[in-house]
């Protein structure tokens, strides 16, 4: 595609399998909100003075070796600058409210081997900060704000590794507020972040379709990883969000499944979570399909249906003031019911099954995160509880409740994996589970389906565009796919 900015390329999100392409203009109000971001810092770390010092991802090849390591720039950082190059820095001075990038000194050879770097009027352009400056300048610059207001105000750095390199020893710093600080202010994401967020979803939906499309043409777990990613490079994503997933049969029990080697003959379903990235803006999609004419195995759909239960009555409840934990426990409850009329789990009640952690040999991880900057994003307090509490049952008042503007994602799964089904039948749970009948289902692996959803103050935004349910099995079936190659073999 002609188009000299992918930056500016926006998805329309009705058009679907032919993706159109519109090119935006370049404008002031589309660069990255830094100076709001560190304003918005300042606030949440409640001073009035001080320099916040961030210290962008250097360059650094793998070790033993002359390759630079693909570059992935530090969050925090972007967060307060909207910079994603290499060998950055950045202050912001909180009482002048004054916002500094230092970009990296000129380099011949770098411009030779690699391309200039961004020079200072560039970047003056390019990024929301008052001032640019080349790196030649930091130390001084530093020097002179630390005589001038060290004796009274912090340094505020991430990580004491991160100290300023300038002379004075005895620096006023402080390296344990930035990070909750940072953290705090990204845990609502504001109107320019959803917009990244909802193009990352765009491109990782028309990937998730492609795959549908074609399926059937596949062979091994591999050309699935293959045609994502070429869908999404294609589209401008050139990052993914995490290691795409896509395990057929048997691995889908496996959460974090990344080899993607394996043939798909004989194999149920398979789970595939994968997501791109936009602007270093996460999105993280799962969908669980069938590899068969329509449903391969009662088993499979029975377990699709279950998980799309609990996903559909999750989301419906999600809005500002919801407990994130209710869902995640709400979800329990619908996979025991579901469980037991499968006769996979018996022997008790609804409350006495959850209590002895049994569900969650068959759904072991959380209901869902936050999305942003970091697939798994960061908050104030994470939204579910980490795996020790859930099975301590902290209180569930200690958990926070969904805010106008978070991005979370909705992910419930239903698993059906060997070891951890030996090892249950060691614990005082295995009373609850029918062993026999749960084996049956380890060929189906499991399902798991996800999608990201803005909180808002009336319910939800759905960002997450790839097909499932229905409209998955009519993809799958439109273009004949296996079905027609089931009936051709037949
Ligand atoms: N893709 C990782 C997760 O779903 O959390
Ligand atoms: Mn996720
Ligand atoms: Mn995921």
């Amino acid at each position: 595609m002609g188009v000299s900015d992918p930056s500016s390329l926006a998805i329309a999100p009705e058009d679907i399998c032919d993706i159109r392409i519109k090119v935006a203009t370049d404008s002031e109000c589309d660069k990255y909100p830094a100076k709001q971001h560190a304003r918005r810092v300042a606030t949440k770390l409640g001073v009035g003075d001080g320099l916040i010092y961030l210290v962008g991802t250097p360059t650094i090849n793998w070790g033993d070796s002359d390759q630079p390591r693909p570059f992935r720039q530090r969050r925090y950082f972007y967060y307060l600058s909207g910079v994603d190059e290499a060998d950055c820095y950045l202050t912001y001075d909180i009482r002048n409210d004054l916002l500094t990038l230092y970009v990296p000194n000129f380099s011949l050879q770098h411009a030779i081997w690699m391309g200039p770097t961004v020079t200072v009027d560039e970047a003056r352009k390019r990024y929301d900060v008052d001032r640019v400056r080349y790196y030649a300048a930091l130390r001084g610059d530093l020097n002179s704000w630390v005589d001038r207001y060290n004796k009274d105000s912090s340094i505020y750095i991430l990580h004491s590794s991160q100290r300023p390199e300038i002379s004075p020893e005895e620096l006023r710093l402080d390296d344990e507020s930035l990070l909750p600080a940072i953290d705090a202010a990204r845990e609502i994401k504001d109107e320019y972040e959803i917009r990244m967020i909802r193009h990352a979803n765009r491109i990782s939906g028309l990937a998730h379709r492609k795959i549908l499309e074609h399926i059937h043409n596949m062979s091994n777990e591999s050309e699935i990883e293959g045609l994502f990613l070429d869908t999404c490079v294609s589209h401008g994503a050139k990052n993914q969000a995490y290691e795409i997933i896509a395990g057929s049969g048997p691995n889908a029990a496996v959460l974090h499944y990344v080899k993607n080697d394996e043939p798909l003959d004989g194999r149920n379903l398979v789970c595939i979570d994968a997501g791109a990235e936009w602007n270093c803006y996460a999105s993280d999609v799962t969908r669980t399909i069938p590899l068969g004419p329509d449903w391969p195995s009662v088993h499979a759909k029975d377990i699709y249906h279950l998980v799309e239960e609990m996903q559909e009555e999750c989301i419906r409840r999600v809005k500002a003031g919801v407990r994130f934990r209710d869902l995640h426990e709400l979800a329990h409850v619908i996979a025991i019911k579901g469980l037991q009329r499968l006769g996979i789990l018996n022997d008790g009640t609804v409350e006495e099954i959850r209590h002895s952690g049994a569900s969650s040999i068959f759904f072991p991880h959380g209901l869902g995160h936050h999305v942003g900057l970091e697939v798994h994003d960061v908050s104030a307090q994470p939204i579910t509880a980490n795996g020790r509490q859930l099975k301590e049952f902290v209180p569930q008042m200690s958990t926070p409740l969904l805010q106008e503007g978070m991005v979370i994602t909705i992910e419930p799964g239903v698993y059906f994996n060997k070891l951890a089904l030996e090892n249950a039948q060691t614990l005082p749970l295995a009373k609850y589970i029918n062993f026999e009948k749960a084996r049956q289902y380890i060929p189906i692996g499991g399902v798991r389906i996800e999608d990201d959803l803005l909180v808002t103050s009336t319910g939800y935004e759905n960002l997450t565009t790839a097909p499932k349910g229905d409209e998955m099995l009519e993809i799958l079936r439109g273009r004949g796919g296996l079905l027609e190659r089931y009936l051709l073999s037949c």
